[in-house]
């Protein structure tokens, strides 16, 4: 079957899915590097591509081009939980939680190769970055639907008690 039919069909089944749903979804569906070459999107007004393949009331499926050395901003996804597999190259998913003022602030980091998947719980801030020189591809199931998304600055390295 095609990949897009049979992403279709997998995702119109699905009704309120929590993260073990998206991640069957994700493993049942498969995406190879061929099946999503014609969905890749060049960037526009992101640093990074972005290509709605499904969306209805429950989830959405978006297939995600970073191209060489390039990132997301740091950013949560609203209401929505989400997964994701690296279909092509790898990325570096690095998460953060926030100051009381509301910046975001580095608390660990994977590498996530190609194969290999990342949950994103809701409520999850993170940013994700291609280190390498070749892109990177990757499928995003998020549910319900992204909206409401926000970004977030990086809190300084260094709060001082003192400047003098
Ligand atoms: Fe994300």
């Amino acid at each position: 079957m095609l990949f897009m039919t049979r992403l279709e069909e997998a995702l119109a089944s699905l009704r309120r899915p929590d993260m073990r749903d998206l991640k069957e979804t994700l493993s049942a569906v498969g995406c190879t590097p061929r099946q999503a070459e014609p969905h890749v999107a060049q960037p526009d007004r992101l640093p990074y591509g972005r290509t709605v393949l499904f969306r209805n009331t429950e989830v959405e499926a978006i297939l995600v081009h970073l191209p060489a050395r390039t990132g997301t901003f740091i950013h949560d996804h609203g209401d929505s939980l989400g997964c994701a597999i690296v279909v092509e190259g790898e990325l570096i998913n690095t998460v953060f939680r926030t100051d009381g003022r509301g910046d975001a602030i580095y608390a660990s980091e994977e590498r996530v190769r190609s194969g290999q998947c990342l949950s994103a719980p809701a409520g999850l801030i993170h940013r994700m970055r291609n280190p390498g020189a070749g892109r990177t591809v990757s499928l995003h199931l998020y549910a319900p639907p992204l909206t409401g998304t926000k970004t977030y600055a990086e809190a300084d390295e260094y709060v001082l008690d003192y400047v003098i």
